[in-house]
C-alpha cells in the first residue's frame, strides 16, 4: 500500500514538474485575438496606421519590425525585453552584439505614443511588437494572420542571456533545429520562419567569414553558388562591414516565397538559410515552394501559424509583468 501510494505520488510530482517545464515555451495560455477589443478598440488600427506612415518613408523598416518581434520572443519570451534601455546594473539586450543591427526601434516608440494617447496603460510593448511584425509583413505582400494579445512587459533585460537564446548565421541545421526546439518550435517552423528572409537584408560583416575564410583555411563556402559569390565579393571585401545585401536577391521589400528559390539556387546570403537543404524535412518545404506549380501555395497560411506560435514563447499574461508607460523602460 506504502509503496503503491508512493509511486502515485512520484506520477503526481512528474505530471506537475512538466507542466511547469512547457510554462517557458509555446504555451500562450493568456492570450487570445481581441483582447483589446473592449479596452482599447482602436488599438489595432492605430498601430496599423503608424507602421503604414513610417514603412512608406522607408520600406526597409518592415523587415526590421519583423525581425524585433523574432529577437523579443527568443530571449526571455515575448515580454518586450529587446526593448528595455541598460540600467546600471548593466547592459540591456539591445547591446548585445547580435543585436546591434536592430532598427525600428523609433517605430514601436511612435505606435506606443499614439495608442497611449486613446487609452493610457493599456497596451503592451510586447503586443505592438507582434502588431507590427504582422503589419509589416501585411504592408509588404499582404501575407495577413490575426495576432493574439494579451501579453505583459516584462522588467529585465540582460545581454548576456542574447548569445545562449539567438541562433547565429553560422549555425548548421543541427545547431538550429536544437535552438528552435528548446522554444518549442518545430524543423517546419524553423523553415516556415526562415521565410521571414524574404525581406531585409545583411551586411557584408555578417557573410564574410562565408565567403572569405569559411574553415579558416581562405575559403569560400562551396554551398554558396560561385557566381553569386563573386559578384557578392566584388562589393564585400576581405573584413568589410559594409554595403548590406538583399537576403532575398531582387525581392527583398515584399513578403512572398521567392526566397526559397533563392535558398534552392544555392543564392541564399546566411549559412544558416543554405542549412536548410540539408535536413529532408525542411529541404521538402525549401523545395515545394520553390517548385515552379507549387510555389506560394499555402506558404501565408503557414507563416501566419508559425508567427503565431512564436508570440506565444513565454508570455506574461495575467497578473504577472506590467503595462510598461514606455517601451525602453520599466515603470
Ligand atoms: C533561423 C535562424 C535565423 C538566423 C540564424 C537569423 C540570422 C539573421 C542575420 C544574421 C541577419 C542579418 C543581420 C545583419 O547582417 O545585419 C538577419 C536578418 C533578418 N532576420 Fe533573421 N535569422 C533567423 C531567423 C529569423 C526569423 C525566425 C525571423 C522572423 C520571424 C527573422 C527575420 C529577419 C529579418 C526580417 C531580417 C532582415 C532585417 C533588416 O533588414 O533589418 N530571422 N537574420
Amino acid at each position: 500500500m506504502a509503496v503503491q501510494k508512493r509511486v502515485v505520488s512520484i506520477f503526481f510530482i512528474q505530471l506537475v514538474l512538466l507542466a511547469v517545464s512547457g510554462l517557458n515555451r509555446v504555451d500562450g495560455a493568456g492570450l487570445r485575438t481581441g483582447y483589446y477589443d473592449e479596452s482599447c478598440p482602436d488599438a489595432e488600427t492605430i498601430a496599423l496606421k503608424t507602421i503604414r506612415k513610417a514603412i512608406s518613408k522607408d520600406v526597409t523598416l518592415a523587415a526590421a519590425l519583423l525581425r524585433l518581434h523574432f529577437h523579443d520572443c527568443f530571449v526571455r519570451g515575448c515580454e518586450a525585453s529587446v526593448l528595455l534601455n541598460a540600467t546600471k546594473e548593466g547592459d540591456a539586450e539591445k547591446d548585445g552584439f547580435l543585436n546591434l543591427s536592430l532598427r525600428g526601434f523609433d517605430v514601436i516608440d511612435d505606435v506606443k505614443s499614439a495608442i497611449e494617447k486613446s487609452c493610457p496603460g493599456v497596451v503592451s510593448c510586447a503586443d505592438i511588437l507582434a502588431l507590427a511584425a504582422r503589419d509589416a509583413v501585411q504592408l509588404t505582400g499582404g501575407l495577413f494572420w490575426k495576432v493574439e494579445t494579451g501579453r505583459r512587459d516584462g522588467r529585465i533585460s540582460l545581454s548576456k542571456e542574447i548569445d545562449v537564446n539567438l541562433p547565429f548565421s553560422n549555425f548548421n541545421i543541427t545547431q538550429l533545429k536544437q535552438n528552435f526546439a528548446s522554444k518549442g518550435l518545430t524543423k517546419k517552423d524553423l523553415v516556415v520562419l526562415s521565410g521571414a528572409h524574404t525581406i531585409g537584408s545583411a551586411s557584408c560583416f555578417t557573410i564574410n567569414t562565408r565567403l572569405y575564410n569559411f574553415t579558416g583555411r581562405s575559403d569560400t563556402d562551396p554551398a554558396l553558388d560561385p557566381t553569386f559569390a563573386s559578384e557578392l565579393k566584388k562589393k564585400c571585401k576581405p573584413g568589410g562591414i559594409l554595403p548590406v545585401f538583399e537576403l532575398d536577391q531582387g525581392s527583398s521589400t515584399i513578403s512572398d516565397a521567392h526566397f526559397y528559390k533563392a535558398v534552392r539556387q544555392n543564392r541564399g546570403l546566411l549559412i544558416s538559410d543554405a542549412a536548410l537543404l540539408d535536413d529532408h524535412v525542411t529541404r521538402a518545404y525549401v523545395k515545394r515552394q520553390s517548385t515552379s506549380a507549387t510555389a506560394g501555395a499555402n506558404f501565408g497560411r503557414d507563416f501566419g501559424k508559425s508567427m503565431e506560435k512564436m508570440g506565444r514563447i513565454g508570455v506574461l499574461t495575467g497578473n504577472k509583468g506590467e503595462i510598461r508607460q514606455r517601451c525602453a523602460l520599466v515603470n
